[in-house]
């Protein structure tokens, strides 16, 4: 994450994503929806693989045999609850505010 980030990805990451989710948007509701579905404590991942996968608690996609993740949603409550309470929802669209695009295509790249 960076304070100067959000926006949509581009490059080769963006080509990526708009090909398996039809649009950059797509995958941002899809991204949304399952943080918001996950019970609990965990994560949003999406994995080298570009699978959008949650996990509880400490888990990680490399748990799983998925490979280091491109890029992780912290959905515990400890993240957002100071600045947002018990909106989750507000906190996982702020969220997409401070994506390092550059960060996770450069993931991308070299997974
Ligand atoms: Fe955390």
């Amino acid at each position: 994450m960076s304070p100067d980030a959000g926006g949509v990805p581009t490059g080769e990451l963006a080509d990526a994503l708009i090909a398996k989710w039809g649009s950059f948007d797509q995958f941002v509701e899809e991204f949304n929806a399952k943080s918001l579905a996950l019970f609990g404590s965990g994560w949003t991942w999406l994995t080298r693989d570009l699978e959008i996968i949650t996990t509880p608690n400490q888990d990680t996609p490399m748990m799983l045999g998925k490979g280091e993740p491109l890029m992780g949603l912290d959905v515990w409550e400890h993240a957002y609850y100071l600045d947002y309470r018990n909106k989750r929802d507000d906190y996982i669209v702020k969220w997409w505010n401070v994506v390092n695009w550059d960060f996770v295509e450069d993931r991308y790249k070299n997974r």
